[in-house]
């Protein structure tokens, strides 16, 4: 009997609990309603994914995106958060600009037009370990990662070059050194400490605090200035840069500055407690579909949900400057 009751105890310890779903993109545009709000454009064209109440200035006395938004380019159903990063463009050698395009990530349902994956991870990648985790609140948001950085900038803001699509090591801090067959990922870790009283911060950064590691590893311990463990979130997206491998040039992100530039911006925008019932459930990854415990949708509506530009510029094909011009650093 003694060994019944411990093989069961094993069985009942939750041991993975994790979310890494689709998101098609709903726009692409020159906004940020986080560093730039109201300003129509923006300084750099960004590639955003998540729920259809994107605009330019999403202030969060207007009230909870979640309930303005009407549907979501993400798997998730209640996830109307926002989600975004640069946009990566060819920068050929006879000085013209293309962007590149989006592809889709492996292990997620056939036919997401473009977008990203999206983590929400508790210890690792394979673990949720033993310790309460936080969802955000509402209104809550942050950046990680500066365009003007000339140095590598923190842990977790990484490119990977592809050989196929499943390719993640070795992971580096600027742009690859050479042509990659397979496309070019670029990787956002966030900050996973939150201070506990604050939505935001001037900065968008200094409310949370990095224990973060590279490569979805167990964080450190949070410090007691920032007490409270949130989500691990972070960020995929598979740029198809191979079309260009034969032409003389270089890649560059939007703002037309070096890797080390590489940022990314979150609106929190779950449904009520959609979030918190994920993260005290002990389901991964595809597990926590269909209702156990989070409504999800299929891809058709995933890729409906758009978000039409509020910017009248052209951003395809050769251009002679990076929509907005270049930091050119
Ligand atoms: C964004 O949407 C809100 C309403 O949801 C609206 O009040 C605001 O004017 C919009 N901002 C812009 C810049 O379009
Ligand atoms: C640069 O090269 C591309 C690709 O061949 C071409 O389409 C574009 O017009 C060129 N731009 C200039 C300024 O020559």
């Amino acid at each position: 009997m003694r060994w019944l009751a411990l093989s069961l105890a094993a069985l009942a310890v939750p041991s993975q609990a994790a979310l890494r779903f689709g998101c098609s993109t709903v726009s692409i545009q020159r906004l940020d309603p986080l560093v730039e709000p109201g300003k129509v454009p923006s300084a750099h064209l960004h590639q955003i994914v998540g729920g259809n109440a994107f605009n330019a200035s999403m202030d969060p006395a207007d009230g909870d995106v979640a309930e303005k938004a009407t549907c979501t380019t993400c798997t998730f159903s209640e996830d109307f958060s926002n989600y975004w990063t640069a946009v990566m463009f060819f920068k050929h050698q006879n000085g013209s600009y293309h962007r590149v395009n989006i592809m889709q990530n492996t292990a997620l349902p056939n036919g997401i037009n473009g977008g990203m994956t999206i983590y929400y991870t508790q210890q690792d990648f394979f673990s949720n370990g033993n310790q309460k985790i936080t969802a955000f609140p509402k209104g809550f948001r942050m950046t990680v990662g500066s365009p003007t950085a000339s140095s590598k900038y923190g842990v977790g803001l990484k490119f990977v070059c592809l050989q196929n699509k499943g390719t993640r090591f070795p992971e580096l801090d600027d742009f690859p050194a050479q042509r990659c067959a397979g496309g070019i990922m670029t990787v956002h870790h966030f900050p996973s400490c939150w201070d506990g009283k604050n939505t935001d911060s001037p900065d968008h950064q200094s409310h949370m605090y990095i224990t973060t590691k590279d490569a979805f590893q167990n964080a450190g311990p949070c410090p007691s200035s920032h007490p409270v463990r949130v989500p691990q979130v972070a960020y995929e997206t598979l740029w198809d840069t191979a079309k260009f491998n034969q032409m003389p040039g270089q890649f560059v992100l939007s703002f037309g500055g070096k890797g080390y530039g590489t940022h990314a911006d979150y609106l929190f925008g779950w449904k009520d407690d959609a979030l918190q019932k994920a993260m005290d459930n002990n389901c991964m990854f595809q597990a926590c579909e269909n209702g156990r415990p989070l409504k999800s949708q299929g891809v058709q509506a995933m890729n409906q949900c758009q978000v039409k530009s509020t910017v009248a510029e052209n951003i395809d094909g050769w251009l002679d400057e990076l929509p907005g011009g270049s930091m050119d650093m």
